[in-house]
C-alpha cells in the first residue's frame, strides 16, 4: 500500500516534469468521469482488455505504462484472507498475513445495530488497507431461504429490510477507508448445492420484494463500488453475465456505476460476458475453491477471445469503454486514492471491535428461572462439555476461512472469566470433526479422541452430576456439509449425536445450559429440557471472551434472531413447497422454483400459522422490558405523506440493557396475497433500570407497498393498515390501525 501510494506520486511527478501539466486522469480533484474518459483516451485496445481480467488468483493488472496500478482483491467478509501463491491456491507461506477474525455476518445482523455494522466495516477496512487490498470480497446479503444453505453464516438473515439496514453502514464505513466493498453474491444464490448449475425460477414480485432490496440498498444507499455476480443461473443465464440482473436491473434501474466482478470461475461464455454486463473476470478455469489451471489468464473469456471479437468487428468499442471505464473508476477510488491511510492490522482496537460485535450479536434464546447469568458464587463448580468449546472455527467454511492471529476458544474464555470464582472442568461429550485445515492454513489443534460415544457421554454425565452448572458448547462447524461453502447441510438436526449428549446432561443436571455455535438454525428436540439456550454464531478471534461475557453477565445479551428457527425442516416455506434443491434437467441444470414466493422466513410462519421454535426477531435479556401503547401522529395518511408511530419502552428489571423494538406493517385487505406482516422499522434502545424511552418510526407509503409485476412498480393500495410494535415476530406488544387515503 505504502509502495503503491509512492508509485502514484511518482507517476504524477514524472508527468509533471514531462508535460508540465498533470494528466487529467491523475488529478484527484477532477470529476471521476472526466478522469476515466481521459485515461481511456490514452489506452490501447489491448490495455483496455487487459484490465478486465485477472492476472493472478486475486489480482488484476493496471496500466503500468500510465502509472495505473494493479487491483488487489481479498476475501472477505469476516477478515482479510491469508495470501495464496500468485496463481495457485496453495498458501504463499507469508508470516505477516494473519488478521483479526470478526464475527460472522449472521452475528452482525443479530445485533440489529447499524452502528455496530459501521464499526465492523471500518475495522475490517483498516485491516484490508494494511494488507494492501483494494477490494474486499464482501459483505454478503443473500436472503436466508433455507436452513440447509451451507453459506447462510456469511449473510444477514431472512428479512430484506433488516439486511438492507445492516449492509449499508458496513459498505459505507469500509469504503471510507478507500477499500471497495464487493457485495455478493448477486443474486439468488440462496443455497450452495449445485451452485454452478442451478437455474432459479422466480416471479418478479418475489424477486423485487425479497431477494433484491439488500443489494439495491448496498448499491444506492451504501454506494458500493463493486458487486460480485453469483454462480447460479437466472432465466437460464449465469448471473455473472446475466442480461436482466446486470444490464437491466443493476446498471439500468439502479444506476450502478461500479464494476461487476465475476465470482471465481463464474464466467462461462465470451459473448455473454461482453454483452451481459460482466466487467472484471476472476477465477476462470477454477471452481472457486481449489481446482484451477495455472497461468491461463490470456484464455479468459474477457481476454484474447474478446480481443479477437474486437478485431473482427463482432464486438464494439463502446461496450469495451464502458467496462474498462468501470474498472478504472474502481482503481481510481481505491488503489489510486492517495488520501487513504496505511490502515492497521491486529490492533487492540480491532480485537475490541470483534468482541463488541460478538457481545451485541449473541442471542439468549431461552432462560427459564433466570438460570443465567452465572452467579459469582465462590467455589462454584462449572462443567463445560462439547467439542465446540475447544475447536477453532476461524479455519474452514470455504473462501471466508481465515488465518486468525489468535482465536479465544469458548473453554478458555469461560475459564478466564471465572478465574478465582469457580473451578471449571471439561468433558468432550462427543467427537465431531477432528480436522483443522483449510486451503493450507492449519489450526495446529489435535482434537483426536478415540473413545466411543457411550464412553464420552458416561464421562460427561458423571462430571455433570457433581457440577453446579453444565455449559454444553456444541452446534455445527465449518466442515463441508455443515456451515460451509459449496455444500448444503443434509438435515436440520445437530450432527455427531449431540442430541443424545444434551438429553443425558439435562437428566444429570437441571442447570444445563446449551450454547449453540452455528450460522444456521438447528433442530432442538430437547428444547424444553434445558433451562437456558444461547445462540452464539461464529464469533471469530474473540469468540470465547464474548461467550463468557454473556454467560457471566458482564454483558447483558441484546441480540435478536435475524432468521427463524423452525421446529421441523418441513415448517420452512422452501421445504414445505418441496422444490429444494431443484429438478435435474436433461442438460445437467437443476431447475429450482421459489414456489413459496414472498413467504420467506417469518412471512411463511405468520401467514400459514406455523409456530416456530424461535421466531425471527426473538432474543431475551437479563432484564425485562415493558412496552406502552403504540400511538401515531395521525390515523390517515396520504400517498405522498408520512406517518410517525411512537411507543414508550421501559426497562422494568434491575440491570441496564438494550431492547430491539420492531415495527411491522400489515395490510389485511389487498388485491394480492400479502404476508401477515412485514418488518418496516426497528431500533435498538439502551435503557438503564427503570428508564423509559419513546421509540419513534416514521414510514411513508413505500412501507405499505407491494411490488406489482404487471406495472413493474411499487403499489400501495388505499385502505386499512395495521402497525404492530413487536418484541419478536411472534410477540406483538401493541398495534395501531390507520388508513391510507
Ligand atoms: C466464493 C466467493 C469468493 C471467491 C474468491 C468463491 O468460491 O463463492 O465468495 O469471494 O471464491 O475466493
Amino acid at each position: 500500500m505504502k509502495i503503491r501510494n509512492i508509485l502514484t506520486a511518482a507517476a504524477l511527478a514524472v508527468f509533471a516534469v514531462s508535460t508540465a501539466e498533470t494528466p487529467l486522469y491523475l488529478d484527484e480533484n477532477a470529476p471521476l468521469d472526466a478522469r476515466v474518459a481521459d485515461a481511456l483516451s490514452r489506452m490501447t485496445t489491448a490495455e483496455k482488455v487487459a484490465i478486465l481480467h485477472a492476472q493472478s488468483k486475486f489480482c488484476s493488472p493496471g496500466v503500468a505504462r500510465l502509472g495505473i496500478p494493479e487491483l488487489w482483491t481479498s476475501d472477505g467478509p469476516h477478515g482479510v484472507r491469508a495470501e495464496v501463491k500468485w496463481d495457485e491456491w496453495d498458501q504463499a507461506g507469508w508470516t505477516n498475513d494473519s488478521c483479526v477474525a470478526f464475527p460472522a455476518l449472521t452475528c452482525l445482523a443479530a445485533s440489529w445495530n447499524p452502528e455496530i455494522s459501521a464499526l465492523y466495516g471500518q475495522s475490517i477496512g483498516e485491516e484490508a488497507l494494511y494488507r494492501g487490498k483494494d477490494v474486499l470480497l464482501g459483505p454478503g446479503v443473500n436472503i436466508y431461504r433455507t436452513p440447509l444453505n451451507g453459506r447462510n453464516f456469511e449473510y444477514m438473515g431472512e428479512d430484506p429490510y433488516l439486511a438492507s439496514r445492516m449492509v449499508v453502514p458496513y459498505v459505507r464505513a469500509l469504503q471510507s477507508n478507500g477499500v471497495a466493498a464487493c457485495v455478493k453474491h448477486y443474486a439468488l444464490n440462496n443455497h450452495e448445492a449445485n451452485r454452478h448449475n442451478t437455474n432459479i425460477n422466480i416471479d418478479d414480485r418475489t424477486l423485487y420484494e425479497i431477494y433484491l432490496p439488500a443489494f439495491k440498498a448496498a448499491v444506492q444507499e451504501g454506494g458500493a463500488w463493486s458487486i460480485m455476480g453469483a454462480y447460479n443461473l437466472y432465466r437460464n443465464e449465469h448471473n455473472c453475465h446475466n442480461s436482466r440482473m446486470l444490464n437491466d436491473i443493476l446498471k439500468g434501474e439502479w444506476g450502478f456505476d461500479g464494476a461487476v466482478i465475476s465470482d471465481w470461475g463464474g464466467a462461462h461464455d465470451t459473448d455473454q460476458a461482453i454483452a451481459n454486463g460482466l466487467d472484471l473476470e476472476f477465477g476462470t478455469w477454477t471452481n472457486g475453491l481449489n481446482n484451477g489451471r495455472t497461468s491461463a489468464y490470456d484464455t479468459y473469456f474477457l481476454a484474447d477471445p474478446y480481443l479477437e471479437r474486437l478485431a473482427d468487428g463482432r464486438a464494439d468499442m463502446a461496450t469495451l469503454d464502458d467496462k474498462a471505464g468501470r474498472v478504472l473508476r474502481l482503481i481510481f477510488r481505491t488503489a489510486m486514492n492517495s488520501h487513504k491511510s496505511f490502515g492497521s492490522l491486529c490492533s487492540d482496537e480491532h480485537y475490541a471491535a470483534a468482541r463488541r460485535i460478538g457481545n451485541e450479536g449473541i442471542v439468549l434464546l431461552r432462560n427459564e428461572n433466570n438460570v443465567l447469568p452465572l452467579p459469582a458464587t465462590p467455589g462454584m463448580r462449572v462443567l463445560v462439555v462439547g467439542e465446540n468449546a475447544i475447536k477453532m472455527m476461524t479455519v474452514g467454511g470455504g473462501s471466508s476461512s481465515l488465518k486468525a492471529q489468535r482465536e479465544i476458544l469458548p473453554l478458555d474464555g469461560i475459564r478466564a472469566a471465572l478465574t478465582g470464582i469457580a473451578t471449571v472442568d471439561y468433558a468432550r461429550g462427543y467427537v465431531g470433526d477432528v480436522t483443522g485445515e483449510y486451503n493450507g492454513v492449519t489450526t495446529g489443534q489435535d482434537l483426536t479422541d478415540s473413545r466411543s460415544a457411550a464412553e464420552l457421554i458416561a464421562e460427561a454425565v458423571e462430571k455433570a452430576r457433581n457440577a453446579d452448572y453444565v455449559i454444553f458448547v456444541g452446534g455445527l462447524n465449518k466442515l463441508s456439509g455443515q456451515d460451509a461453502e459449496d455444500t448444503d447441510r443434509a438435515e436440520l438436526g445437530l450432527p455427531y449425536g449431540q442430541d443424545d449428549v444434551i438429553e443425558a446432561l439435562a437428566q444429570a443436571n437441571p442447570r444445563t445450559i446449551v450454547v449453540n455455535v452455528s450460522g444456521n438454525a438447528v433442530a432442538m428436540p430437547w428444547v424444553d429440557k434445558v433451562p437456558a439456550i444461547v445462540q452464539a454464531w461464529y464469533l471469530g478471534s474473540e469468540g470465547g471472551n464474548s461467550i463468557a461475557d454473556v454467560l457471566t453477565g458482564r454483558v447483558n445479551p441484546s441480540g435478536k434472531l435475524p432468521f427463524t428457527f423452525p421446529v421441523h425442516l418441513a415448517d420452512n416455506g422452501a421445504h414445505a413447497m418441496g422444490d429444494y434443491p431443484g429438478t435435474l434437467r436433461d442438460d445437467g441444470i437443476y431447475d429450482q422454483t421459489y414456489r413459496e414466493g414472498v413467504l420467506v422466513g417469518y412471512r411463511w410462519h405468520d401467514t400459514r400459522d406455523i409456530a416456530p421454535l424461535f421466531a425471527f426477531g426473538h432474543g431475551l435479556s437479563y432484564t425485562t422490558f415493558a412496552y406502552g401503547e403504540l400511538t401515531a401522529d395521525r390515523s390517515e395518511l396520504n400517498a405522498d405523506g408520512t406517518i410517525t408511530f411512537s411507543i414508550p419502552v421501559t426497562n422494568t428489571g434491575s440491570r441496564a440493557g438494550a431492547e430491539i423494538v420492531q415495527l411491522y406493517i400489515s395490510d389485511p385487505v389487498a388485491s394480492v396475497m400479502r404476508p401477515e406482516k412485514e418488518l418496516k422499522g426497528f431500533e435498538k434502545v439502551y435503557l438503564e433500570p427503570g428508564e423509559t424511552k419513546t421509540v419513534t418510526f416514521t414510514v411513508g407509503a413505500d412501507a405499505l407497498s407491494f411490488f406489482d409485476a404487471d406495472t413493474h412498480s411499487w403499489k400501495a393500495e388505499p385502505g386499512a393498515f395495521k402497525a404492530l410494535a413487536c418484541a419478536a415476530a411472534d410477540d406483538i406488544r401493541s398495534t395501531y390501525d390507520f388508513t391510507l387515503r
